[in-house]
């Protein structure tokens, strides 16, 4: 939901003071990235899986409480068979290799996406990473895997819906807090800021419902060059935004 703005005036100027609680990244490019080089784009994939080792250590350094990673979206199944086999294996590869020292570090892994769809031994290796790390309190990874807003919108009015037929709710009691409760990301602060890398500028049917206030920062550099320096060049373009969530600066509101 929409958090409260927390702003302070340093020499007459409205800053933001506050770090993000919650980012989210489109990590977009790595095809590109391996094409300039002319390589395989299942490369760029595997140089993808660096990057995000790395961006997960940033998070936890910076004190980022929440980082969410778009890994695999709902419509790219449309890729050719090969490409979404090399991302399936890629996925089991990091959970199998990094489980561990995630769990070790305190990092809490949920999973955000449709299930039904995932080959089994994939659904098993999702639910083993949140099961272990449930009680750790340190970085929140949020991976969206096999995710897409308008098919967790979807799949949130399907249960709403089933609790209305039986009785269990009453239209009228349906709130836009009600609605977060039956998205994938229930528990979850909206992200604060969106960062996408490859210099795409669209949202690609991420986070839509819980994207309404977010701040946005899209960068030229490719996903698999996105190292912490690039990570701080975002969080700074972050620090310098007033958000206003619909109200007016602070400053005009103390006038
Ligand atoms: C992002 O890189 C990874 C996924 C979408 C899985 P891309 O594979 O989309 O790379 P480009 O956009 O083709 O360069
Ligand atoms: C968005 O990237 C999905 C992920 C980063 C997982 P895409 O490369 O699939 O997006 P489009 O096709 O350029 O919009
Ligand atoms: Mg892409």
């Amino acid at each position: 939901m929409i958090p409260v703005p927390s702003r302070q005036t340093v020499s007459g100027k409205v800053m933001s003071v506050r770090s993000p609680e919650h980012v989210a990244i489109i990590m977009d490019g790595n095809g590109r990235w391996a094409k300039a080089r002319g390589l395989p784009r299942s490369i760029g994939h595997r140089r993808g899986v660096e990057a995000v080792r790395e961006a997960v250590r940033t998070a936890g350094a910076l004190g980022i409480r929440y980082l969410t990673l778009f890994a695999f979206s709902s419509e790219n199944w449309s890729r050719p068979a090969e490409e979404v086999g090399e991302l399936m294996g890629l996925l089991k590869l990091f959970i199998r290799r990094d489980l561990a020292d995630l769990h070790k570090e305190g990092v809490r892994v949920r999973v955000i996406g449709a299930r039904n769809n995932l080959s089994p031994d994939i659904r098993s290796l999702l639910e083993e990473a949140e099961n272990l790390t449930r009680n750790n309190t340190s970085t929140n990874l949020v991976i969206a895997f096999n995710y897409g807003a308008r098919d967790e919108v979807t799949r949130a009015m399907q249960r709403i819906g089933e609790k209305i037929v039986l009785g269990e709710l009453e239209p009228k009691a349906l709130t836009a807090e009600l609605i977060d409760a039956h998205m994938d990301t229930a528990g979850i602060p909206d992200p604060d800021l969106i960062i996408r890398t490859s210099g795409e500028l669209r949202l690609s049917n991420f986070l839509l419902w819980q994207a309404a206030y977010s701040e946005f920062v899209f960068m030229p550099c490719l996903w698999p060059d996105f190292d912490r320096k690039a990570f701080e060049e975002a969080l700074k373009d972050f620090a310098s935004r007033e958000r206003r969530f619909g109200s007016v600066s602070s400053c005009e509101i103390a006038s």
